[in-house]
């Protein structure tokens, strides 16, 4: 196992009134190397936050997370930079990691000069060869990021990651923002990526299509946790927590995962306020197979059969 995220909980302070908000409420998970994992769920369980705290841009509140044995979530220790860039974030919105400002050239070969990754006389041919590596020409060197199509941004954003030499990349809905005629294109570009630079990916997404193109293993979140997790034929064609069960009735189509409008014909109520976390069981209350424990008694992940993990000591029983 080369990622391991350890019981990683999430509080955002609201300053204005002091207002707790569980993001992550204890998420543990262990991902092999070169392996894609896909992460579902409805908006605001906590998958953007998931996100930064492995990539190490925001700080975990509790817990650990450690890739190829580092910790990324320790700031404390010296070995956190090296570690650090070799996890990279690529945002669903290019803008949020290009500088409008910024010609092309310039935003990589930051990277490359801040980081000292090659000889200051190397910089420039590095630069042709990330774009190229992107499937672009050296002549977006000059652009700035208004001056480029969607696809071709978000190409500028993953060689802007790649710059750094990473072997993990957490993808936060990367194709979402883009024409659907060019999502094809950037996911093909990211499956060869993997394949040739051997990387390891966090694949998020609504779009179950994408999700299964691409992944290895699936986890399925709710209100901050991880409530299955397996293979697609597991978690899509046999999901186990009632959870995860709505969310799949609630699309037979196999299109958008949580889409409250659809959700709503197959499950009960609303997802609870993360400032006010229910006890036990954070699904207890909209749960069709509920029983008094569920109230008291916090789910860990089981592994039911073989590598599919469920957090619903009801399951199957
Ligand atoms: N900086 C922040 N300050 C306060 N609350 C936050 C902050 N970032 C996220 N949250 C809250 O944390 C919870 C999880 O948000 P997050 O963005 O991780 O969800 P998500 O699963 O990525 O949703 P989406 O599918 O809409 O992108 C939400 O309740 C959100 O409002
Ligand atoms: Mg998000």
């Amino acid at each position: 196992m080369t990622l391991n995220i350890e019981n990683v909980e999430k509080q955002y302070k609201i300053l204005a009134t002091g207002t707790l908000i569980n993001a992550l409420n204890g998420v543990s998970i262990s991902l092999e190397d070169g392996q894609t994992l896909g992460i579902v769920g409805e908006s605001g369980c906590g998958k953007s936050t998931l996100a930064r705290v492995v990539s190490g841009l925001e700080k975990a509140t509790v817990g650990k997370v450690a890739w190829q044995g580092g910790q990324i979530s320790d700031k404390s220790k010296n070995h956190l930079r090296p570690i650090r860039s070799r996890v990279q974030l690529v945002f669903q919105d290019p803008y949020s990691s290009l500088d409008p400002r910024q010609q092309v050239g310039a935003a990589i070969s930051e990277v490359l000069t801040v980081h000292k990754l090659v000889p200051r006389n190397r910089v420039e041919a590095r630069v042709v060869e990330l774009l190229s590596i992107v499937g672009l020409t050296p002549d977006l060197q000059n652009r700035y990021p208004h001056q480029l199509s969607g696809g071709q941004r978000q190409r500028v954003s993953v060689a802007r990651a790649l710059a750094s030499e990473p072997d993990l990349l957490i993808l936060d809905e990367p194709v979402s923002a883009l024409d659907v005629s060019v999502r094809a294109e950037v996911m093909n570009l990211l499956i060869d990526l993997r394949a040739k630079f051997g990387l390891t990916y966090i694949f998020i997404s609504h779009d179950l299509a994408m999700v299964r193109y691409i992944s290895d293993v699936i986890a399925v979140m709710y209100l901050g946790k991880i409530v299955e997790f397996g293979s697609w034929d597991q978690i899509i064609e046999r999901p186990m927590h009632p959870y995860t069960r709505a969310l799949i009735a609630a699309m037979p189509d196999h299109s958008i995962i949580g889409n409250p409008e659809t959700l709503a014909k197959t499950l009960q109520g609303e997802v609870p306020d993360p400032a006010h976390l229910p006890t036990g069981c954070a699904f207890h209350a909209r749960c069709p197979i509920a029983v008094p424990v569920c109230t008291t008694r916090v789910p860990v992940l089981i592994e039911i059969t073989p590598k599919h993990y469920v957090a619903c000591p009801e399951v199957g029983k």
